[in-house]
């Protein structure tokens, strides 16, 4: 008798490997769609802006000894610590956005004083033996935060690492999720219809596990709380907020 007639007739079939989340950002051209200028409804230059600006005092504020960026595909945040000469770790999920900051790293003379890993944010134990610095200032840029799965485990592990926490969100104002709708809809297929979010903001989600949320003021705050940060500042725009925190 061969091994396959020893199977029972009705062997279930194996139960199949359930989608990565992080997919749309690891493993296609997503993160190159997402973080494209051209993708992007005016008003979001504002945000952006702001959150420069944000990270940029709150490096001079210090105490602070090194930007690391997590979710930094072209290194915005590079030049934060270019300005208040700090050094600098970009940390994306995406080889390609790792390699192409690898190489502005080079082009400008920069490989003393900045870096670039892949890496998950929500991984802090993976990659926290390779950044720079004794009180870093962790940047989590343009609602990076509303990208993970699970949101607290990234804020619970970079508690655990000490330093200071600078995190730029989208407000769940209704204007807000229209320009998010806009700005979705040019590099996300599949786009689904948005719906209601964990934090009190509002969840887009499409294909290749593509998942966007806002946050509401309250929630966010809490949220921080609830991971044992506490606030330290914040700045707002009619798009959504920057809020930096420390360990409580
Ligand atoms: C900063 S987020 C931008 C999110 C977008 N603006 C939105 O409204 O949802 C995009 C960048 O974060 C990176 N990224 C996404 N998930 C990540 C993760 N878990 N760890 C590290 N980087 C991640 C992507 O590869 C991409 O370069």
């Amino acid at each position: 008798m061969t091994r396959a007639g020893l199977l029972p007739a009705t062997a279930p079939p194996p139960a199949p490997t359930p989608p990565s989340p992080d997919r749309f950002y690891r493993d296609g051209t997503g993160a190159t769609a997402i973080m494209s200028v051209a993708h992007f409804p005016d008003e979001v230059l504002t945000f952006l802006q702001m959150e420069c600006l944000a990270a940029f005092k709150t490096a001079l504020e210090g105490p602070c000894d090194a930007v690391v960026e997590l979710g930094c595909f072209d290194g915005r945040a590079l030049e934060v610590a270019r300005a208040a000469q700090l050094r600098y770790c970009g940390i994306d999920i995406s080889c390609g956005a790792v390699a192409a900051l690898r190489e502005r790293i080079a082009d400008e003379g920069l490989g003393a004083h900045a870096t670039a890993l892949v890496g998950n944010a929500q991984e802090t134990l993976r990659w926290s033996h390779r950044i720079p610095g004794e009180q870093p200032l962790f940047v989590l840029p343009f609602n990076l935060l509303g990208n993970l799965p699970d949101p607290r485990r990234a804020l619970t592990g970079l508690r655990a690492l000490g330093g200071t926490v600078l995190i730029s969100v989208f407000n769940e104002d209704p204007r807000t999720t229209a320009v998010r709708r806009a700005y979705y809809t040019q590099c996300v297929s599949e786009l689904a219809e948005p719906a209601p979010g964990r934090y009190g903001g509002t969840l887009f989600r499409g294909a290749q596990g593509f998942r966007s949320e806002s946050f509401s003021a309250p929630a966010l705050h809490r949220l921080l709380t609830e991971c044992g940060l506490q606030i330290r500042s914040e700045t707002t725009n009619r798009l959504g907020r920057c809020v930096t925190a420390h360990r409580a």
